[in-house]
């Protein structure tokens, strides 16, 4: 497995200009950020070889590299997902990518549905914890050594230190952040609200389709995690209306800015 990872760093770092410290994924409606580093250089995922494609709507599926807030750092812009048929293996493949090319710390934005009723749409939520409802694991399979270890430990998969980086830097910005634990669910269609109140007694505060095949991925090969949840929409059935993809785009573009200042702020001060 590592021989594939190193085939594939290598390739991208022909392009790269100088190694990255830090990577950052964008989620739904949420890859404008990338559009903001200063010298990028874009890298289709097409043209890395042993890449997925993603195929989800508001994922352009590339990589961005450049600076920001003074930083070298390689964007997604765009993720894959478990629920475009791509299996967990292709899912963790770009996060060990990333470790191999030097990133050590990991930051993940996602769109979710509000299971929390105190939440309102529009919020952020740094993730403390997971539960990983998508019947599948990434690290299935023959575990490679020289990539992390066959039992990974995931307590402390979202790095405190982060955590609480992300509150300091949210109080100097003047913006609310919620906290909470986000439930990965497969997709791609929206939950029941039945479910959602099995969730809500089950202690999820946001659900989404992404980010814990990450996280899982990222805590195997040893990087710091930071994950934070846009809140696009309360989850089925909260409020009595219909859900909808272009909704959760059109919120996430609008609150985008407060997350990339919110994203910004943390990097400067790593
Ligand atoms: N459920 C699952 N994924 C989501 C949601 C949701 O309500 N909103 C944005 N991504």
């Amino acid at each position: 497995m590592i021989e594939s990872i190193r085939a594939s760093a290598a390739a991208l770092q022909a392009h790269l200009p100088q190694q990255p410290a830090v990577g950052i994924v964008l989620g739904s409606g949420l890859g404008e950020l990338a559009e903001q580093l200063e010298q990028p250089v874009a890298v289709p995922y097409g043209e890395v070889p042993g890449f997925a494609q993603s195929t989800a709507p508001g994922h352009a599926g590339r990589f961005v590299a450049g600076r920001l807030a003074g930083k070298p750092v390689l964007c997604m812009q765009g993720r894959l997902h478990f629920y475009e048929g791509h299996p967990m293996q292709a899912i963790a493949f770009p996060i060990r990518v990333m470790k191999e090319l030097g990133v050590r710390t990991l930051i993940l934005t996602n769109a979710a549905g509000g299971v929390n009723t105190s939440f309102s749409v529009g919020d952020l939520m740094v993730i403390e914890d997971h539960i990983n409802f998508m019947g599948q694991n990434p690290l299935t399979g023959p575990n490679d050594e020289a990539v992390g270890p066959r039992f990974c430990d995931m307590t402390f998969a979202y790095t405190p230190a982060l955590r609480q980086l992300a509150f300091q830097v949210a109080a100097r910005q003047g913006v609310t952040l919620q906290k909470g634990v986000y439930l990965g669910y497969m997709g791609p269609s929206y939950e029941t609200p039945a479910e959602i109140r099995a969730f809500r007694a089950l202690g999820a505060d946001a659900v989404g389709m992404s980010t814990v095949p990450e996280v899982i991925a990222a805590s195997h090969c040893g990087l710091d995690v930071l994950a934070v949840s846009l809140i696009t929409n309360m989850a089925a059935g909260i409020e009595k209306k219909k859900l909808s993809g272009e909704e959760v785009i059109e919120i996430a573009n609008r609150r985008a800015q407060v997350l990339q200042g919110l994203i910004s702020g943390v990097i400067a001060a790593l």
